[in-house]
């Protein structure tokens, strides 16, 4: 399907309309971004190892019951999806305590948590993608107390399945974002995307980063990181 008109671009992705009013065409571009767009650089290749690493997620979380917005790979950075009318916020979940957590509750970096903890954000780079509760986004009207409790369960739900993927690859996965949307049918579907980009990966053996924090924190090799991530779960990575 063709892409007509840019309708948004993003700091990492764009969204195209097509010639059907339901769905979109997602470009994965090579520009990363980090710290609320603070600190940003194009690395070559990594829109498209992002578009296919996505979409073998997104396929395996849909095998496994999450229903997803992810239609079709189009081409090495493009992908068809759902048009959805996106929540304005971001749901996290970590297993272990890294970066911003670490920050606000001065915990060391790596502390297993007793449980998966969940976090919800605000999508507003200008405030800094503030840290909100269930309380603020029934008073903002942000979502309903049922979209709330079907976003935390649908997030536990990618916890277990992805847990239990990386870690036959000798990942841990130590935290991740995750976006929903509602389709035109009302039905809330998971959303945005699953890469390196929005998680964190580790080695288990050597809990060597694996994932943007390798951009964040200047540690190099990010695409690399992504590629080696993505062989180890079996992608075939098609590089134009
Ligand atoms: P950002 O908005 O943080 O700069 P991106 O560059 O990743 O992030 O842009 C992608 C945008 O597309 C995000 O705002 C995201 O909420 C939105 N989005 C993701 N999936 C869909 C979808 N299926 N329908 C509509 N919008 C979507
Ligand atoms: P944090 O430690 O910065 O709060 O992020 C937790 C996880 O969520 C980490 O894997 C990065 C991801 N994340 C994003 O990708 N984008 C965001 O805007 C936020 C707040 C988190
Ligand atoms: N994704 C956000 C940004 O691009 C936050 C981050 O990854 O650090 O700024």
């Amino acid at each position: 399907m063709d892409k007509i008109k840019e309708l948004t671009k993003g700091k990492a992705k764009s969204l195209f309309s097509t010639a059907d009013n339901e769905k979109l065409v997602m470009h994965f571009s090579d520009d990363t971004s980090a710290f609320d767009g603070k600190k940003k650089e194009a690395l070559l290749g990594k829109g498209a190892v992002n578009n296919q690493f996505n979409a073998f997620i997104m396929d395996h979380l849909a095998e496994n019951g999450v229903e997803t917005h992810h239609i079709e790979v189009l081409n090495s950075n493009d992908s068809l999806v759902w048009s959805l009318k996106m929540f304005p916020i971001e749901c996290v979940i970590r297993n272990r305590a890294s970066g911003s957590i670490c920050r606000r509750l001065g915990t060391e970096d790596g502390l297993i948590l007793e449980n998966p903890l969940f976090e919800f954000f605000l999508k507003d780079d200008d405030l800094g993608d503030p840290l909100i509760n269930d309380e603020h986004i029934i008073s903002f009207g942000w979502a309903t107390k049922e979209q709330i409790d079907e976003m935390k369960k649908l997030t536990y739900k990618v916890n277990s399945i992805l847990t239990e993927l990386f870690i036959k690859s000798n990942l841990i996965l130590v935290d991740f974002k995750v976006e929903f949307g509602v389709c035109s049918q009302g039905k809330i579907l998971l959303a945005d995307e699953f890469t390196p980009d929005g998680c964190r990966l580790w080695d288990s053996e050597t809990l060597k980063k694996m994932d943007k924090d390798r951009f964040r924190q200047g540690l190099g090799d990010v695409v690399e990181s992504y590629h080696q991530v993505a062989d180890r779960l079996g992608m075939n990575i098609i590089v134009d």
